[in-house]
């Protein structure tokens, strides 16, 4: 079976990973299986640039053809950031309602509403060599945050052509349309054809 390593230090993301590949017989090594801890600073300025930054890492460190995801949120009403710092965004507020309730005032103020989640995904096969992947998911800011389910940004995300937020939709109806799927699918549709 041909091995990838997935570098990611997620321990859900890189579960999901395993199992989704697990299926198109491709085996995921994680950083845990390899001991790996260290990390590369993520300096990049886009998605693609941050995820190429881990894969390179990842493969010239273990020689395994390597793929490592970059993902965030991006919003009209904040010149389309925070991008690349979706992560620490979120954190610099004192709790994640504290985060929605400015994002929902500062879309309400601008009358902008729109938003996009992406994943770029980089596979570095040869040394120099890597290929992107991008999925993205287009929306607007809801008028509140609602929903118990998925993480970070989703209680204040309405996929364009819906009526709920990401948090309202159930994991399974999320993976249908999400970012992530969508450049996962494309990257396994590049490996298994
Ligand atoms: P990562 O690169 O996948 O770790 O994502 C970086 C940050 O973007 C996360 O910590 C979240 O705040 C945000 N983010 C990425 N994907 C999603 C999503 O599917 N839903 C909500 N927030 C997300």
């Amino acid at each position: 079976m041909r091995k990838l390593l997935f570098f990611s230090n997620n321990k859900n993301k890189t579960i999901e990973i395993k199992k989704i590949f697990k299926k198109f017989k491709l085996e995921i090594l994680s950083l845990s299986d390899l001991d790996i801890s260290d990390e590369p600073k993520e300096s990049g300025q886009t998605f693609e640039e941050n995820a190429k930054i881990k894969s390179d890492y990842g493969f010239n460190k273990t020689g395994f053809p390597c793929f490592a995801d970059d993902s965030g949120i991006c919003i009209e009403s904040l010149n389309w950031k925070p991008g690349v710092l979706s992560k620490r965004f979120l954190n610099n507020f004192k709790s994640n309602q504290a985060c929605f309730e400015s994002i929902i005032e500062s879309t309400k103020k601008n009358n902008k509403q729109n938003a996009y989640f992406n994943t770029s995904i980089s596979l570095t096969i040869k040394n120099n060599q890597n290929i992107i992947f991008n999925g993205k998911i287009d929306g607007k800011i809801s008028e509140q945050a609602k929903g118990r389910f998925g993480f970070g940004y989703d209680p204040i995300f309405i996929p364009k052509n819906y009526n709920k937020t990401l948090a309202e939709l159930s994991t399974k109806e999320k993976n249908q349309i999400s970012h992530r799927s969508i450049a996962v699918t494309k990257l396994i549709n590049f490996l298994t054809n």
